[in-house]
């Protein structure tokens, strides 16, 4: 069949994967390639057990795999044969030298600039969708400038969607944002990118910038929005001081229209890939250009992140009496959030970890999440166990904690948990999802987040 275009994403990750599935997916005229460096990372895409857990992903794999979405290791090939290219690569915070702790790693970036260097045989359009430091459009300019009979146009299009809900906000997201050069060749390389979307995105929602503009703005949304979860965190902890609840405090504040109510759910930190490697991202480019009161400001927001995953541990180790040495703690989810798989930067993964320090045996339950887990606590075995079923998992243990808000932590049936438990029994709800009073009624000691305990002493 002749496809009207020929797209290639490089990089098949948590980004690369389920865009160019709905781009596939929306656009059965466009011929979409997503090629990695990985094979075994590129083998589960072409399986039936997918590399990641993401509600509709299967589905829309189905309908186009094989027929106008296509998984492969072959860059080379599909860098020569597609004229547009999304580049999703990994942007972690750099471990090395300098920046190390702050700065973006640029180098998986930086690699793939030079492989479209070496393999193009035409011009192209390279889109920037991985989050990158504002100016990184420059460097791969600079770099993509040595070719010599062809030319290169840069874009900035950063992706928004959240894990767990990519497919909804790819299908329908609040805006699309694409930043260009503004020069001729510069907007019509973005109108070529605004006709893809405009497939099924309605032009009010696809928003064009200056290309620094779109790299900032990506960054700053994610800072936006972990500000809010520390703030409402931070207020959290004054609640616990003053008897206020902050379920009831949220609600309050966030009638406000000006403020509005999302993203004021307190918990036990913001987990996932980006929220602080972006933050931290953003006050390493502040201190760069001198703007250390800036900085300081924006590294709160991370400062506090951190301070409510410690606190929360703390609230464990002193509601239990001072010891957790050998004391069965049951971790209900590992994931993130919900309805992901992904474990990256994990809450739950953090608290496992000063748990273990305190000599706590550990036993994760999740009904995704459980393989990464795994991988990530690999090497302490023997005080770590995972079990998918919650009841089985919650057998025997002094204490349950709630670490990610899946629905099944909801309706589970607590008196028969409470029951197989050993007693005094506590239940920390770091996601404030349990029906607090009941569990309390049943026997339980409650300790929520930003709410007075319920206990029986
Ligand atoms: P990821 O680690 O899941 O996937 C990145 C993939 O790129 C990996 O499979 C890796 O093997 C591949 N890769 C690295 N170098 C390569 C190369 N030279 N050639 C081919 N493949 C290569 O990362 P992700 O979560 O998909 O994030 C990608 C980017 O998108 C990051 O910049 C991130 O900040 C941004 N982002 C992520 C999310 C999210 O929800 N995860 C949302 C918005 C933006
Ligand atoms: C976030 C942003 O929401 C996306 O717009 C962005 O594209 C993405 O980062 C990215 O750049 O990677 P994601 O990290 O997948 O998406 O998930 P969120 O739903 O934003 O949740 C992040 C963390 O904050 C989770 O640990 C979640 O449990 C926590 N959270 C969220 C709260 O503690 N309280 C809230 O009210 C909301």
């Amino acid at each position: 069949m002749n496809f009207k275009k020929n797209i290639l994403c490089i990089g098949a990750g948590y980004v690369g994967g389920p865009t160019m599935a709905v781009i596939a997916y929306k656009c059965p005229q466009f011929r979409v390639t997503i090629a990695d460096i990985n094979p075994a990372r590129i083998a589960e895409w072409n399986s039936d057990e997918l590399p990641l857990y993401e509600p509709g992903l299967d589905e829309i794999i189905r309908a186009t795999r094989g027929k106008n979405l296509f998984f492969t290791t072959d860059i080379q090939r599909s860098i020569r044969d597609n004229d547009i290219i999304f580049v999703s690569v990994n942007t972690p915070t750099k471990m090395f030298g300098a920046g190390a702790g702050m700065a973006a790693d640029l180098q998986y970036w930086e690699k793939t600039a030079r492989q479209i260097l070496q393999y193009s045989e035409s011009s192209k359009i390279v889109i920037e969708k991985s989050t990158l430091p504002v100016k990184t459009a420059q460097a791969m300019e600079n770099i993509l400038r040595n070719a010599h009979s062809f030319t290169f146009e840069v874009l900035s299009n950063p992706e928004f969607l959240a894990e767990g809900t990519a497919i909804k906000d790819m299908e329908n997201p609040d805006r699309v944002l694409i930043g260009s050069r503004e020069t001729a060749s510069g907007f019509k390389a973005r109108e070529e990118l605004v006709e893809i979307y405009a497939n099924w995105i309605p032009r009010e929602k696809i928003i064009t910038s200056n290309i620094w503009s779109s790299e900032l703005s990506k960054i700053v949304s994610n800072a936006f929005l972990a500000q809010r979860i520390s703030s409402i965190n931070a207020i959290s902890a004054l609640c616990e001081k003053t008897d206020a609840d902050i379920i009831e405090v949220a609600r309050a504040v966030g009638m406000d229209s000006r403020i509005g109510g999302k993203y004021l759910n307190s918990s036990v930190g913001f987990g996932g890939s980006c929220f602080k490697k972006d933050i931290l991202n953003l006050v390493y480019l502040c201190r760069h250009y001198g703007l250390n009161e800036v900085a300081d400001y924006w590294e709160g927001v991370v400062k506090i992140n951190q301070y409510q995953q410690e606190r929360f541990t703390l609230n464990m180790l002193t509601a239990m009496f001072n010891t957790l040495a050998d004391k069965k703690i049951c971790l209900f989810g590992v994931s993130f959030k919900a309805n992901t798989s992904d474990t990256r930067e994990s809450p739950a993964i953090f608290i496992a970890k000063k748990l273990l320090e305190e000599k706590a045996e550990i036993i994760i339950t999740d009904p995704q999440a459980l393989r990464n887990a795994r991988t990530d606590l690999a090497g302490m075995e023997g005080r770590v166990s995972f079990i998918d079923d919650p009841y089985k998992a919650a057998a025997g243990c002094h204490a349950i904690a709630v670490m990610t808000e899946w629905d099944l932590y909801r309706d589970l049936d607590y008196q028969k948990i409470y029951d197989t438990m050993i007693k005094p029994a506590s239940l920390f709800d770091g996601r404030n999802i349990i029906d607090h009073r009941r569990c309390h009624n049943i026997g339980f000691n409650v300790y929520p987040i930003g709410k007075p305990a319920l206990t029986h002493f």
